[in-house]
């Protein structure tokens, strides 16, 4: 190839670089498109390079240089124009799937504590505010632990009032009363003790709007020296003021638990009526929350406690009720049956 061949093929492409206007490619094939025409391996720019090697030494150097010049121009014309269409692109999708992230999201469902497990806890949350610990013990259990060593004997009639699940076969049954851990604890620890032990019990019992066959105990025991029952008023109208108010009204009437002596039962005002009577109070005005009484001097010795230097109190708490009584439920069912639009409206805030 002559010089005179070469210049103008030079001329040739750089006219034809001119008139492909670069900077104006509508899209990036497009612009891609020319970047092979012109500097691909058969492109115009790329062969008029490769002819540089057919002319002198002395025109190589002259014109290499300027050829040279032009594929930088080139390239950098590219370029550009490949970085203006990315960017234009990057614009289009980002208006394209636009996403608001001042919305606030959707909650996800969050879980929370049954109202039972709460009321549980807040029961034991203010016995450990007055000095008590916990103790737990098993949900099967034998008859000295349920019965014998509360001083209630074989044959002892206050056996049957219990309504007892027994094991086949075995001489083991399901607690009817959180009173087995007072046994448990006496058995394990030294006095002075005060402990309270919450769990399950298990009465054979027909189902309806206050009683369940499975339900939740919270035992009280409290064993000292010179411990009775103005100590044992005392620390229930305290735990009752704490728990429902201090306005709250207790009244102890007396009964019958072969553990205990004197027992008392404890009922509080109704939450339902003015005190004038209602279903949920079966009229009475009052709801029995507790049962309770100085422990019998029969149990103490059971556990090997010397009865003459110690005295104690002791006391069980239906949860159940007091659930029904801080939330306004009537039925206990509404407990056990989990609806969730029920179990919804309890606070978590109380987690
Ligand atoms: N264990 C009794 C019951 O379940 C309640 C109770 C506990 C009574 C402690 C007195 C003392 O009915």
């Amino acid at each position: 190839m002559t010089r005179a061949d070469w210049e103008k093929s030079y001329a040739r492409t750089e006219s034809a670089l001119g008139q492909a206007k670069i900077e104006a490619a509508p899209d990036l094939p497009r612009l891609e498109e020319v970047r092979v025409r012109f500097t691909g391996r058969k492109g115009e720019l790329t062969e008029l390079l490769k002819s540089l090697k057919d002319l002198s030494i002395e025109d190589r150097r002259e014109l290499g240089p300027k050829a040279q010049g032009l594929k930088a121009s080139f390239d950098a014309a590219v370029a550009a124009r490949k970085t203006a269409l990315e960017d234009q692109g990057d614009a289009v999708s980002l208006s394209d799937d636009a996403i608001d992230l001042t919305l606030p999201s959707l909650r996800a469902p969050r879980g929370r504590l049954h109202p039972l497990t709460t009321t549980l806890h807040e029961i034991a949350r203010i016995f450990q505010l007055m000095g008590y610990s916990w103790a737990e013990g098993p949900h099967v259990e034998d008859e000295r632990h349920n019965f014998t060593a509360l001083n209630i004997p074989e044959d002892h009639p206050a056996r049957d009032s219990h309504d007892t699940f027994y094991l086949r076969d075995l001489p083991l049954l399901l607690r009817t009363h959180t009173s087995t851990v007072q046994i448990r604890t006496m058995e394990s620890q030294r006095p002075p003790l005060r402990v309270v032990c919450p769990g399950r019990v298990f009465r054979h019992e027909q189902l309806d709007a206050t009683h369940s066959a499975v339900f939740l105990q919270v035992e009280g025991l409290v064993v000292d020296e010179g411990v009775g029952l103005a100590d044992l008023k005392g620390h229930l109208q305290t735990f009752l003021q704490k728990l429902l108010g201090a306005a709250t009204k207790t009244r102890f009437r007396p009964s019958y638990f072969p553990f205990t002596e004197p027992s008392t039962e404890v009922d509080v005002k109704c939450f339902f009526c003015p005190g004038t009577g209602c279903p949920s109070c079966k009229r009475t005005g009052w709801i029995e929350i507790l049962g309770a009484g100085v422990v019998n001097p029969a149990v103490l010795k059971s556990v090997g406690y010397d009865e003459r230097k110690w005295s104690g109190f002791a006391f069980g708490i239906g949860v159940e009720r007091v659930a029904m009584l801080l939330h306004g439920v009537r039925d206990l069912r509404d407990f056990y049956t989990n609806d969730i639009r029920f179990l919804k409206q309890f606070d978590e805030s109380l987690l």
